[in-house]
């Protein structure tokens, strides 16, 4: 029996990924470094000092830790800058539908995001209260492809993985929802999200009514 939601934050509520590599493609402009879409596609649900391993990597650069924690605090500058823009009109279509509709439903409903700046995020929505739970990148050590977070999510709301269905964006959270036991909603691409239960190409398309016809038997 489904009880509870968690939500992934960045790519499922809000497009902060867009935000995100603008930030990061400034940072590899002031190194020099190559950074693309493409590249950025790879940090998507990856945690900050991952993402820039990943980048560090890609150009083959060595780089002592100090420094690379130096980077990474120079990106979110930048980042944290970006979401002063942000605004309650920047929910990603269909978002703020469900998390109104789930609320009247009664569902529980935690945020289950990678993104240490997610209080931010949801501040600058005006979403903080449609969440019983926030799970940000500082509630957990070990980030998406593991299920921490997920797991924080539910033992917060009193539920069980298998009461709850996570929505992804990210194959590392499809991933992580998976390893957990949590039923999976994937919103993207089939070459991203293709292995989670149920794939919607947007949010807009993933609402209640079309993820309770698919998991007919858990409602
Ligand atoms: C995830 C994003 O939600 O949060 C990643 O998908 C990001 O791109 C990660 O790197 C960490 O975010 P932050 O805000 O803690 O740097
Ligand atoms: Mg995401």
């Amino acid at each position: 029996m489904i009880k509870g939601f968690i939500f992934d934050l960045d790519g499922v509520i809000t497009d902060t990924a867009e935000l995100h590599y603008l930030a990061w493609k400034k940072l590899a402009e002031e190194m020099d470094w190559q950074f693309d879409r493409e590249v950025n596609e790879r940090l998507r649900g990856v945690s900050r000092m991952d993402s820039i391993n990943i980048i560090k990597d890609h150009n083959n650069a060595t780089v002592a830790e100090d420094k690379l924690i130096e980077l990474a605090t120079m990106k979110n500058i930048i980042y944290v800058d970006s979401l002063d823009t942000m605004t309650p009109d920047d929910y990603l279509p269909g978002a703020k539908e469900l998390l109104t509709h789930l609320r009247q439903e009664g569902f529980k409903v935690a945020l289950g995001s990678a993104s240490k700046n997610a209080p931010k995020v949801l501040k600058q929505l005006q979403a903080t209260g449609y969440f019983d739970v926030v799970g940000d990148g500082s509630s957990v050590s070990k980030s998406k492809p593991e299920p921490d977070i997920f797991l924080f999510g539910a033992e917060k709301m009193d539920l069980k993985p298998e009461e709850c269905i996570v929505y992804e964006d990210a194959e590392a959270g499809i991933d992580a929802a998976k390893t957990g036991g949590f039923h999976s909603v994937g919103i993207g691409p089939k070459d991203r999200v293709g292995h989670a239960n149920v794939r919607f190409d947007t949010m807009a398309d993933a609402t209640l009514f079309a993820v309770k016809s698919h998991f007919t038997e858990l409602f």
